[in-house]
């Protein structure tokens, strides 16, 4: 079999170390997870996919009598202190729960001074809070480097960050692999990237052209339907030259839009685009939604979701599909009137016999929204990570994990 390429790199089997692979028993282990989980004003966790997603690879671990520790970065802190919004301590209790076992959490570890024992796991204090830890610093990264036998990156969702626990720390510690997280992200994204069943369907939704351009743009080159959604399908509407009204657009990217779906048609590919569409004059949960075809848009109106016919329309060709890529909702499903679509989309994605992959935080609340999560065939715990893999680009943490499989 030959290797499938993606933008003309080989993307898969990407050759790293494998957790899987090592013998890790009475080893200690440092595991880079992306424990990065949204929290409410008084700290409870809103949302722990990403906790729950990381412990197989601990648990392996664990498993097999290795002394573990585990950090993540918890949003966007200022490096030299921890402020009470940055600390990971809820969610050492809730790994805790879900390990079955209690989770100490240690502060200022970086140059040890801290116990683990076999068969215990400890969780890191917010690596982000380390001074050189986002310009990805080598004294820093030697440091935690130094702390372990083996390191693991499980980050897959801060694999697109050149920083010392994701990057840095695979060049000077002993070992360095990807843990089973990491391995089935990139297993699950080359597989739909790389040699994908056709039709290959992808779906951009979101409000700007401006955000999702690149995507939009390398997926031109090969997809063999781009569905976009949202704003940004209105700014493809404009460029079609249809009248959208007041809805949200990017008039100066309609240029823009035009040569993506200029691109699909010289290669016989295309951009459906909404014949209805669902309209009000304001976002909000008591706005009064309208449906209208596309033609009765009015100067006042604005877009807020596709109609049932074009929801009909994307859900023919999402039945017919052999991959489908998901990346944004098509209308302001938040909003029970401006749902329709987003819900009739998820639906067919759910009954699709393609292979599904879906990434992104509207997305995954649209999925959880319209309880999907089992019959999408992989759901990404990426959010900036799973775009910029699409795009093709080359993420650091995965290029260092390749690296030093190369004995680099
Ligand atoms: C995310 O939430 O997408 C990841 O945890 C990365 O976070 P960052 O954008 O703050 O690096």
């Amino acid at each position: 079999m030959t290797d499938p390429v993606f933008h003309g790199k080989r993307v898969m089997p990407l050759q790293v170390d494998k957790l899987v692979d090592r013998d890790i028993r009475g080893k200690k282990v440092f595991i880079r997870a992306d424990l990065n989980v949204p929290q409410d004003e008084a700290g409870n966790i809103t949302e722990d996919t990403r906790i729950r997603a990381s412990v197989p690879t601990i648990r392996h671990c664990l498993g097999q009598g290795a002394a573990v520790m585990v950090t993540s970065h918890l949003g966007r802190p200022s490096e030299g202190a921890v402020g009470p919004e940055d600390t990971l301590a809820p969610v050492a209790v809730r790994l805790g729960q879900l390990l079955g076992q209690p989770v100490k959490l240690v502060t200022d570890w970086v140059d040890g001074g801290f116990t683990v024992e076999a068969g215990q796991v400890v969780l890191l204090e917010n690596c982000r809070c380390n001074v050189g830890e986002k310009r990805d610093d080598e004294t820093l990264a030697r440091k935690m480097a130094a702390l372990c036998d083996v390191y693991v990156n499980d980050a897959f969702g801060t694999a697109h960050r050149a920083e010392a626990s994701t990057h840095g720390i695979a060049r000077f510690a002993p070992v360095a692999c990807a843990g089973l997280l990491m391995g089935a992200e990139i297993d699950a994204l080359s597989r739909a990237l790389g040699n994908p069943r056709r039709p290959l369907v992808a779906i951009v939704g979101g409000a700007k052209v401006s955000s999702k351009l690149t995507i939009l743009k390398s997926l031109a080159e090969k997809v063999d339907q781009l569905i976009v959604g949202g704003g940004i399908a209105n700014t493809f509407l404009l460029a079609s030259g249809k009248r959208i009204g007041a809805s949200l657009a990017e008039p100066d990217l309609v240029k823009e839009a035009r040569a993506v779906m200029d691109a699909m048609r010289a290669r016989g590919a295309e951009v459906p685009l909404p014949v209805d569409v669902v309209v009000a004059d304001e976002v909000s949960a008591l706005a009064r939604a309208n449906k209208i075809a596309m033609e009765e848009v009015g100067p006042n109106d604005r877009i807020l979701d596709i109609g049932p016919r074009s929801a009909a329309q994307l859900s023919r060709i999402v039945a017919d599909a052999g991959t489908i890529v998901w990346n944004g909702p098509v209308g302001v499903f938040e909003h029970a009137q401006f749902a329709g679509g987003t819900k009739m989309l998820a639906s067919a994605i759910a009954h699709s016999q393609a292979f599904s992959i879906a990434g992104g935080g509207d997305t995954l609340a649209a999925i959880a929204r319209f309880d999907i999560a089992r019959d999408v065939g992989y759901i990404s715990t990426g959010g900036g990570a799973f775009l910029e893999f699409i795009e093709g680009k080359t993420l650091p943490a995965i290029a260092a994990l390749e690296a030093r499989h190369r004995g680099q």
